[in-house]
């Protein structure tokens, strides 16, 4: 055992770290728990009396020196980790950050718009089956209003399909949540169009929904308004014209004055004054009983707007295909927001 001690002092005073770890696996290899020092200690029980003074020394000179070893590289390591060299007066070099796509800039600010009067938020899948984004909202199979929403099916499975409108969600939050509900579902949506400057195969649209008693038209036409006016400008306003959608009743679809031209009339607006943004109406009862909702003791509206859309309106972007394309120069004007 004595030479073995012996054997170690010669290991320790020949141990020089390079490195933080390696003094760490040292002190545990000789001071930890299961380390060689314990072992000696323990086995000391065993040696003959005779031997005991001397071989007690060797240990606990072995443990001091183990110690030494460790004080002296922890405060070197230490020490060396401080820099003196650097200048804390120098200014600092502003590290370059991205920015935010537009498309999400303007969702976040409709979600923000809604939420200030109690929307919340809801969110689902985007690859969707034929009853949530189609029979549940009254286009049952071979309703012609299903070749509004051209349709990219998954493989050649007919009921799973790419959700052509965030509607979907509405219809699932409807079949979870009890009324009253009022909320938003912002959400990639995917269309077989032809890509031009005006559509494009994937957009993001958000949809809100309303249901509590007594909820009417009148309310509808106020909280777009007050949308619009959120959105676009205190002077802004809006005009409902009579539409279509299979899933309310009655339908409308919202424009906003021009605020490129301020409602004169433009090349932007055509010279109506007027510029297109959202779908809405009331939500029609049978959408509600497919839901589990009682629709005499409920109704509710319902609204859906292009997220691009708004976007390019808000921006002055002619060509819708720019929020796909991820060139830097486009993005890089969003920086600050
Ligand atoms: N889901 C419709 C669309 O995608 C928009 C809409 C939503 C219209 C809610 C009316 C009510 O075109």
């Amino acid at each position: 055992m004595l030479e073995e001690v012996n054997n170690l002092v010669k290991k320790v005073n020949t141990f020089t770290p390079v490195s933080q770890e390696e003094i760490n696996n040292f002190k545990i290899e000789y001071l930890g728990k299961k380390g060689l020092l314990n072992g000696f200690f323990s086995a000391f029980r065993g040696v003959p009396n005779d031997q005991k003074k001397e071989i007690g020394a060797a240990i606990n000179n072995l443990k001091s020196l183990v110690q030494d070893k460790i004080k002296k590289y922890k405060d070197c390591f230490e020490t060396e980790s401080v820099n003196t060299d650097i200048d804390l007066t120098r200014p600092v070099t502003l590290s370059k950050l991205g920015s935010r796509h537009p498309v999400s800039i303007i969702r976040n600010e409709i979600v923000d718009v809604f939420s200030r009067i109690g929307f919340g938020f809801s969110e689902g899948p985007e690859i969707e089956d034929d009853w949530h984004n189609f029979s549940a909202l009254n286009l049952p199979k071979e309703h012609p209003a299903r070749d509004m929403q051209d349709t990219f099916f998954v493989q050649t499975d007919p009921d799973v399909l790419l959700r052509t409108h965030t509607s979907s969600v509405q219809v699932r939050h409807m079949q979870n949540n009890l009324p009253p509900i009022r909320t938003l579902s912002p959400g990639r949506v995917y269309r077989n169009e032809a890509v031009s400057a005006r559509a494009h195969c994937i957009f993001h649209q958000v949809e809100g929904l309303y249901i509590d008693q007594n909820v009417s038209f009148a309310d509808l036409k106020q909280c777009l308004l007050y949308f619009a006016k959120e959105m676009f400008g205190e002077k802004t306003k809006i005009r409902l014209r009579p539409s279509y959608f299979p899933f309310t009743e009655p339908s409308a679809e919202v424009d906003v004055s021009c605020n490129i031209c301020k409602g004169k009339g433009c090349g932007v607006c055509k010279k109506t004054g007027y510029l297109e943004i959202l779908g809405c109406g009331m939500v029609d009862p049978a959408v509600l009983e497919n839901c589990g909702i009682d629709s005499n003791k409920y109704t509710g509206y319902a609204f859906g707007m292009g997220i691009e859309r708004i976007a390019m309106l808000k921006y002055g972007v002619d060509d819708l295909r720019l929020f796909f394309e991820n060139d830097v120069r486009f993005l890089k004007q969003f920086s600050s927001l």
